[in-house]
């Protein structure tokens, strides 16, 4: 829990540099260092969408989010392992996502 906390210090400490989509983006704040290097390339630093759509409020449950993630469902073109995107990281995006405004 406190280094959740340290994490998410960190994280909000680091976004001045909002560039536009790339590989390996900073995620804006709020979402996960993991969401930045493996999914703001397609759906924006910001998960407000890009070549992918935006995520941003997402309506779905955790399982389909996941299931987009770990096995291609819902129309992802690639999946990532745990060791890619952690399942913390995973957790953490869906719930900020879908409190997400
Ligand atoms: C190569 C581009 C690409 C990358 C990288 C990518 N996605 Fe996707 N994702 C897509 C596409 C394309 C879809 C299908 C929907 C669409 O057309 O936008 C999709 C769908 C999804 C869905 C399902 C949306 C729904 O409405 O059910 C979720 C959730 C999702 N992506 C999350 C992620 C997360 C989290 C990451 C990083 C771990 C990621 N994506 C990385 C392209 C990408």
């Amino acid at each position: 829990m406190i280094s959740k906390l340290m994490y998410l210090a960190f994280i909000l400490g680091g976004v001045s540099c909002g560039k536009s989509d790339s590989k390996n983006t900073p995620a804006a704040a709020g979402l996960s260092a993991g969401f930045g290097t493996n999914c703001s390339s397609c759906h924006g630093s910001a998960a407000t969408g890009g070549s992918a759509k935006s995520l941003k409020s997402y309506a779905g449950s955790q399982d389909a989010f996941t299931s987009a993630i770990r096995n291609g469902a819902s129309g992802m073109p690639q999946t990532f392992t745990t060791s890619q995107y952690s399942d913390a990281d995973l957790v953490a995006d869906y719930n900020f996502l879908k409190s997400a405004p």
